[in-house]
C-alpha cells in the first residue's frame, strides 16, 4: 500500500521573480487571539524578467480583510486567492497594494509564523513562516527594505520589538502603546522577526574595530537575569573574533537576542534581532553543564555570523541552504575551537582543538553519515524536495561545513580569507549561490596558484554519499620506496538511485604521514590531492614497512579503508602525534572488537573475553597521565552504540548494546583502583569556570564514576551519591545523577530521581534534563515512559520536552526502543501522528527514526516497516511527514 506522494520541487526550475518590492510597511495590530496585519508594498516588474503580468503572493492559514491597488480597492474578479497564493491580475509596472489580513497566533501550534509562548509572541519565519504573517513573495531572493509599526496592550506586552533601528515609541489610547522600527538594510523576508511580551533585558555598549558605539541586548524571561551573563559575553567575543579573523564588523548600532521557550530548532538569525531556544540562551554554573555553556557559546557566534553569512550576503533559493550553512557552521566551529585553544601554550592548545575536532567529527557520523546512506540522502545543495523545512539536515550543515573546512584546507587560511573577502566585495547585499562562493574561492586560489581550480571539488555539490577511500601502501625495502595507491568510490545513494546521474570522482585532500615501528615519524605530513578514480604517490628515504597515519584532523568526510594490523592501530593510538588520529585509531580497534563481539553474541548468546588489543589499548590511555584531561576523556570513551551499528551490515542494536555494557563493566572491574585515583586526581575545586582546562578534568572524572558504577565497584554508590548531593555546579551533579538512573541499582535511582526533580521544579530547563535523563535510561521501557508522559509537566506542545522525552527515548534509548515486543516501534509510530497534528516539523524529525529501517537485522526491519507503513496510509498526514515516509518506504 502506497500512499500519494507530495509535489516536487526542482532546482533546475528557478525562476527570478517578476517583480521587485523594493519597500515594505507593516502595521500590526498584535493579540494573541487575532492579529491584524496591514501590509504596504512597493511593487516594480522587472523589465528584464519576461513572465505574466500577475503578481503571486504566497499566504497560509490567513483571512483576506481588504485589498487595494493604488487607491482602489480591488474587486473579487480582480484577484484570486486560493489555500496558498493571492493573485493580483493585471499589475501595472509600478504600484502600491495595500493588503490587510488577519491570522490567529494563539492557534498557531506549528511554531511557524506568528505564534503564543508563554505570555509572549514571537515569529519565525525562516524558511516560509512569513507567508504565514502576510501575503508576501516569500522567498530569499526577494530583498526589501522594512518600515514596522507594532501596536499592542502595554500591560500584556510592554517590549515590542522587531528589526534594526528603534524610530519611536508612543503612548495611545484605552491602555494600548505603538513602537516604530525600521531596518536599513534590504533582507528576504525569512529574516523578518517581531517579539512582543514581557522580558528582562542585560544590556552591554562596546564599540566595533572601527569604533562605532553599538548596544548589545540579551532578553529573557522575568526571573531569568542572573542566567544570561554567559551569553551576553558569548556575544562580545563572537563579535571581537569575526573582526578579528574574517575582518567583519557589526552593521547595526544595535543588535539583540531574544530567549524563547518554545522552539522549533536552536535558534535564527533574525536581522538585528536573533530568536534563540531559551536552552542556547540561559545557564549559570548551577544549572548548565560543560556542554550546555559551550553549546550556547558556539550558537551564539554562529547566529551573529550570520549576520555576515546569512544576511548581508543570502541565498538564492533554498537548495543554495549550505551557502550560508555549512559556512556559517564551519565559521562557528573555528570560533569554539580559537576560544578552546585562547591563552593556553602550544601543546595544550593543540589538544584543546582536538577535543572540539573529535567532538565535531563525532556528531557528523552519528547524524550525516546514516543520513547519507538512507532513503533521505542528498548532496549538501539537493537538486529537489518536497517540504524545505526537512532540508535543515546535518547534510547541509555538518557535511556543508566539511566541504568548506576541505576547501580551508586546500586553499590555506590566507588565502581562504582573501577568497572570503572577494566574496562580500562582489556579493554584498545580493542572494546568491554556492557557484558564487566557490567561484570566489577559485580566484583566490588562483592569485597564489594559477595551474590550480576547483573543477572536480565542485563535485561535492552535486553528489551525495559518504565516498569510501581505499589504501594501498607497498614498500620496497631495497629501493626504500613507499607507495601509497588511493582509489575512491561513491555508489549511489537516496534521489541518485530512482534518477540516477553519472557520478564523478570527488576532489578529497587526504593528510597523511608515515610511521616507524616505534612511532617516529618517516616523512613529513602531506596533504594527498586525490581527484580521480585511483592515483598513486611515491615517497622516497623510507627505509621500513610504515604505518600510515590517515585522514589526519578528518581531511575530508570520507570513509578510509586500509587493512590496518592490530599492532598498527596499537601503534597509532600509543604514539601517533596527530591527536585527531591517535584518538581513532583507539576508536577503531574498540569498534572492530565491538562488532565481532556483538556478532559472537548474536550467535551464541553469550559474551566472550574482552579482546587484549582492546584492553591494552585502553589501558594505556588511562595511564597516560600527561596528555590533557579533557583529550584523555574522548581517549576513554568506548564508541556510542550508535557509531558502532552504523558500520554493520545488518544494524543490531541490541547486541551492540549488550557488549558495550559488559566491555565498561569489565574495564571497570579491572582498572577500578586507578579509575578512583583518577577521579580523585581530577576533582574541580574552587570557583566553576567551563573553560576547557577544568571542563575537561570534569569529563575525566566523571567518566571514571561511571565505569565504576557501570562495574558495581563497592565505592562508586557511595561516591556517586555524595557527589549528587554536594556538587557545586550542574555539571557534576549531572554527571552523578545519570550513573544513579542509568547505572545504579533500584534503591538509589527512584530517591534520586524524586529528589532532583523536587530540587529543579522550578527550571524548565533543568526538568528537561531530568526528563531526558530518565527517557534515556535502559530501565525505562514503553510503560514507564508512557507514565513519564503522563507526569504534570510533560506537555506535546513544547518543542524541548517533546525532545527530552520523546525523542530521547526513540534515539537514545537503545534498550527500550529496540524492546524485543516491538512495543517501542508501536509507541514511536503513535507519537509522530500525535505530533504531526500539531507541529509537523517536529514530527517529520521524529518520522526519520524509522528512515535506516531496511538496513537492520530482519526482525527489526519488518517491524519498523510495519510502523512506516502505518504512519504513511494515515489519513491527515502533514506534507513535511509525508515525505519522510514515502521516501523511506520507495
Ligand atoms: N537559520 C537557522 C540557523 O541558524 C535555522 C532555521 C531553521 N528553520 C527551520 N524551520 N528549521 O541555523
Ligand atoms: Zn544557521
Amino acid at each position: 500500500m502506497r500512499t500519494e506522494t507530495g509535489i516536487t520541487i526542482r532546482r533546475e526550475d528557478y525562476q527570478p521573480y517578476p517583480f521587485l518590492i523594493p519597500t515594505i510597511e507593516l502595521e500590526f495590530e498584535l493579540s494573541a487571539e487575532r492579529t491584524q496585519v496591514r501590509s504596504r508594498l512597493v511593487v516594480e516588474r522587472r523589465k528584464d524578467v519576461l513572465i505574466s503580468s500577475d503578481l503571486i503572493l504566497n499566504g497560509e492559514d490567513l483571512t483576506l480583510v481588504s485589498l487595494e491597488l493604488n487607491g482602489v480597492v480591488l474587486s473579487q474578479t480582480q484577484y484570486t486567492l486560493t489555500e496558498a497564493t493571492l493573485t493580483v491580475h493585471n499589475v501595472p509596472d509600478r504600484a502600491e497594494l495595500v493588503i490587510v489580513g488577519t491570522c490567529q497566533p494563539a492557534q498557531n501550534t506549528s511554531l511557524s509564523g506568528l505564534y503564543v509562548s508563554g505570555k509572549h509572541l514571537f515569529t519565525q519565519c525562516e524558511p516560509q513562516g512569513f507567508r504565514r504573517i502576510t501575503w508576501f513573495a516569500d522567498r530569499p531572493d526577494v530583498m526589501s527594505i522594512y518600515r514596522v509599526t507594532l501596536r499592542a496592550s502595554r500591560s500584556e506586552f510592554p517590549l515590542l520589538l522587531s528589526n534594526g533601528n528603534l524610530l519611536q515609541q508612543r503612548e495611545l489610547e484605552a491602555g494600548r502603546h505603538e513602537a516604530q522600527w525600521h531596518d536599513p538594510f534590504a533582507k528576504p523576508s525569512y529574516l523578518f522577526a517581531v517579539v512582543a511580551g514581557d522580558f528582562v533585558c542585560r544590556e552591554h555598549h562596546t564599540r566595533t574595530a572601527s569604533g562605532r558605539e553599538v548596544l548589545l541586548q540579551v532578553y529573557s524571561d522575568v526571573g531569568t537575569e542572573d542566567q544570561t551573563e554567559w551569553a551576553m559575553e558569548s556575544l562580545e567575543r563572537a563579535l571581537r573574533w569575526d573582526e578579528t579573523r574574517f575582518g567583519l564588523e557589526l552593521d547595526l548600532d544595535r543588535f539583540m537576542i531574544v530567549a524563547a521557550r518554545d522552539f522549533n530548532m536552536g535558534a535564527m538569525e533574525n536581522k538585528g534581532l536573533n530568536i534563540f531556544n531559551a536552552a542556547y540562551v540561559l545557564a549559570n554554573p548551577n544549572t548548565a553543564t560543560d556542554g550546555n555553556f559551550q553549546a550556547i557559546e558556539s550558537v551564539i557566534g554562529h547566529e551573529y555570523f550570520h549576520n555576515w553569512t546569512g544576511n548581508r550576503v543570502t541565498c538564492r533559493d533554498w537548495f543554495e541552504l549550505s551557502l550560508k550553512e555549512g559556512l556559517t557552521v564551519f565559521r562557528d566551529q573555528e570560533f569554539t575551537a580559537d576560544m578552546m585553544a585562547a591563552g593556553l601554550p602550544a601543546t595544550e592548545a593543540a589538544s584543546a582543538r582536538a577535543v572540539q575536532r573529535i567532538d565535531d567529527v563525532m556528531g557528523l557520523r552519528l547524524s550525516q553519515y546514516p543520513e547519507d546512506r538512507g532513503p533521505m540522502a542528498h548532496p549538501i545543495r539537493p537538486e529537489s524536495y518536497q517540504e524545505i523545512s526537512n532540508f535543515y539536515t546535518a547534510t547541509v550543515y555538518s557535511k556543508g561545513a566539511e566541504v568548506i573546512r576541505m576547501m580551508h584546507t586546500l586553499l590555506g587560511e590566507q588565502a581562504f580569507r582573501a577568497g572570503m573577502d572577494e566574496y562580500f566585495r562582489r556579493h554584498d547585499g545580493q542572494a546568491v549561490t554556492c557557484d558564487d562562493f566557490i567561484n570566489a574561492m577559485q580566484w583566490a586560489l588562483q592569485q597564489t596558484a594559477p595551474q590550480k581550480n576547483l573543477d572536480v571539488f565542485r563535485h561535492w555539490y552535486r553528489q551525495a554519499g559518504t565516498p569510501r577511500v581505499s589504501v594501498q601502501l607497498q614498500h620496497d625495502p631495497v629501493a626504500k620506496r613507499c607507495t601509497v595507491t588511493l582509489t575512491q568510490d561513491c555508489p549511489a545513494v537516496g534521489v541518485e538511485k530512482a534518477s540516477p546521474i553519472v557520478k564523478q570522482p570527488f576532489h578529497i585532500p587526504v593528510t597523511l604521514g608515515l610511521l616507524d615501528d616505534t612511532g617516529k615519524s618517516l616523512s613529513p605530513q602531506v596533504t594527498l590531492e586525490l581527484k580521480e578514480a585511483s592515483q598513486t604517490w611515491v615517497f622516497d628515504n623510507i627505509s621500513t614497512r610504515p604505518t600510515p597515519s590517515l585522514l589526519r584532523n578528518f581531511s575530508a568526510p570520507v570513509l578510509i579503508d586500509y587493512a590496518y594490523q592490530d599492532q598498527e592501530l596499537a601503534l597509532l593510538s600509543a604514539h601517533d602525534d596527530n591527536a585527531f588520529t591517535r584518538w581513532e585509531a583507539g576508536q577503531e580497534i574498540a569498534s572492530r572488537k565491538m562488532i565481532a563481539l556483538a556478532q559472537a553474541w548474536r550467535q551464541h548468546a553469550k559474551f566472550e573475553e574482552l579482546d587484549p588489543l582492546l584492553a591494552k589499548s585502553w589501558s594505556a590511555s588511562l595511564l597516560a597521565k600527561d596528555l590533557d584531561a579533557g583529550y584523555r576523556a574522548r581517549l576513554l570513551s568506548i564508541p556510542p552504540s550508535h557509531a558502532v551499528i552504523e558500520r554493520m551490515a545488518h544494524m543490531d542494536p541490541l547486541a551492540v548494546l549488550e557488549v558495550r555494557t559488559r566491555i565498561r563493566e569489565q574495564l571497570g572491574t579491572t582498572h577500578a583502583a586507578t579509575l578512583l585515583n583518577t577521579y580523585q586526581a581530577n576533582l574541580t575545586p574552587g570557583q566553576y569556570s567551563p573553560s576547557p582546562g577544568p571542563a575537561g578534568k570534569r569529563a575525566l572524572k566523571n567518566l571514571a564514576l561511571t565505569y565504576l558504577m557501570a562495574s558495581k565497584h563497592p565505592e562508586a554508590a557511595n561516591l556517586t551519591q555524595t557527589q549528587f548531593r554536594h556538587a557545586t555546579n550542574m555539571t557534576d551533579r549531572m554527571a552523578a545523577f545519570t550513573a544513579l538512573i542509568h547505572d545504579g541499582s533500584s534503591e538509589l535511582n527512584a530517591p534520586a530521581a524524586t529528589q532532583f526533580y523536587e530540587d529543579w521544579q522550578h527550571d524548565q530547563l533543568v526538568v528537561d534534563k531530568w526528563f531526558s535523563t530518565l527517557a534515556s535510561s535502559p530501565r525505562t521501557g514503553v510503560n514507564e515512559l508512557t507514565g513519564l508522559m503522563a507526569h504534570p509537566a510533560f506537555t506535546m506542545r513544547n518543542p524541548n520536552r517533546v525532545r527530552a522525552v520523546v525523542f530521547a527515548f526513540c534515539m537514545s534509548n537503545t534498550r527500550g526502543f529496540h524492546a524485543q515486543d516491538g512495543q517501542g516501534y508501536h509507541f514511536w509510530s503513535d507519537q509522530v501522528l500525535a505530533l504531526d497534528a500539531i507541529n509537523p516539523e517536529i514530527a517529520a524529525r521524529l518520522a526519520r527514526v524509522g528512515d535506516q529501517w531496511a538496513r537492520f537485522i530482519p526482525e527489526v526491519s519488518q517491524r519498523l516497516h510495519a510502523q512506516l507503513e502505518r504512519i504513511a496510509t494515515h489519513p491527515t498526514l502533514s506534507r513535511n511527514t509525508l515525505e519522510i515516509v514515502s521516501k523511506a518506504l520507495s
